[in-house]
């Protein structure tokens, strides 16, 4: 099984932030993944994979999961369309730039997401004018309970903005183990309306967009927007950003009609938290070896040993100041494991 004692956990998560596991083993396979979960020593598990999304606030003392489980295949096809099935350990970069190199549309803008595949769905992934919804076709994930694989269609998901049922009625009881996506092989849907899009590829005097230079363009508004967390220590956008009621809005509104906004279709609005970050004069500070990014005011940053504690105290500073300002409540978008 190999078990391994009290590591660092800094390497695993995309925070960089230092927390010992007392246990950890990393999982390579299915059938080991049923036999450590029936193991009675070790009855409580935190399942780790890319480690992209999460806030580490002290030492794990459950069994720490390190899913790794590695594969991808096409299984499914026609004409027009191909499915494929990607393992939860896959990074999610490389499964992108692994279908573009095919041929494949349906993730271009979805390029350079940190994380694996496996967690994808669990807070819907999304960037650019698209969601991980909109190419999903099922999961896999094993209960944690009976080990049993169990399958989860698109509905079963009840996906929702950066949220499923995976953050809801099911947290804690399935444990991902793959993927499958329904990708196009021609016509493809380019999604070029996000303005940040348009504007990097007029800048690269790209007239007509492909798939790969659609990739291309993404890859090169966030390498310049988000920092690279190989680089200095982040879990990309801290906080959701709110959707508020029209009433709300329309007082926030009045009071700074030169904020941003994006009316939805059920009558709501939502509000870049990053815009309202920026207003309350955090936007490049740094408190100790936490920070909040110069470029974008929704990620917050680990410059190199802050504690996730310490993260943790700049979030509630933020939000309180951002409730105080504007009356508006602003949630982590990352699960705080505390
Ligand atoms: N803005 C500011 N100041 C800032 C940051 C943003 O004024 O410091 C303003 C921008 O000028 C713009 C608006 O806020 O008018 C929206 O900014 P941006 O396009 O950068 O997107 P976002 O709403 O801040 C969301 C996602 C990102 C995703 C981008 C692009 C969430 C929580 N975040 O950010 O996702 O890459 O859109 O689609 O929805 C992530 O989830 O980790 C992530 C990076």
């Amino acid at each position: 099984m190999n078990i391994q004692k009290n590591i660092s956990l800094k390497p695993y998560n995309t925070f960089g932030i230092d927390v010992k596991a007392h246990s950890f083993v990393e999982i390579t396979g299915l059938l080991q993944l049923q036999k450590i979960l029936q193991l009675s020593s070790y009855p409580e598990r935190f399942v780790l994979s890319g480690g992209s999304n999460m806030l580490l606030t002290k030492d794990v003392e459950a069994l720490v999961l390190y899913i790794n489980v590695k594969g991808k295949s096409i299984v499914q096809e026609t004409e027009d369309t191909v499915v494929i099935k990607a393992m939860a350990g896959e990074n999610w970069h490389q499964l992108v730039l692994w279908s573009l190199e095919q041929g494949f549309g349906g993730l271009e803008n979805l390029s350079l997401i940190p994380g694996n595949t496996g967690t994808a769905p669990i807070q819907n992934i999304g960037a650019y004018g698209i969601e991980l919804k909109d190419v999903f076709v099922s999961c896999e994930a094993m209960d944690i309970a009976t080990q049993e694989l169990v399958e989860f269609s698109k509905e079963d998901c009840r996906f929702g903005y950066r949220d499923s049922i995976f953050k809801t009625a099911k947290k804690g009881k399935y444990i991902i183990t793959s993927v499958s996506l329904q990708l196009t092989k021609r016509n493809h849907k380019l999604l070029t309306f996000y303005g940040a899009i348009e504007d990097e590829l007029k800048s690269k005097g790209v007239v007509h967009p492909t798939i790969n230079s659609i990739s291309e363009a993404v890859i090169a508004i966030r390498r310049h927007k988000l920092p690279d967390p190989s680089e200095l220590g982040n879990s990309g956008s801290f906080f959701k950003n709110p959707v508020v009621s029209k009433k709300t809005f329309d007082t926030f509104f009045k009071k700074n009609p030169n904020a941003p906004y994006y009316s939805l279709e059920d009558g709501t609005y939502k509000i870049p938290a990053g815009w309202l970050i920026e207003q309350c004069g955090f936007k490049g500070k740094r408190f100790g070896d936490a920070g909040v990014h110069e470029k974008q005011a929704l990620v917050l940053v680990n410059y190199g040993n802050a504690s996730g504690a310490e993260i943790l105290a700049l979030a509630h500073q933020i939000q309180e100041a951002v409730q105080k300002q504007f009356k508006i409540k602003i949630t982590p978008e990352v699960n705080i494991i505390r």
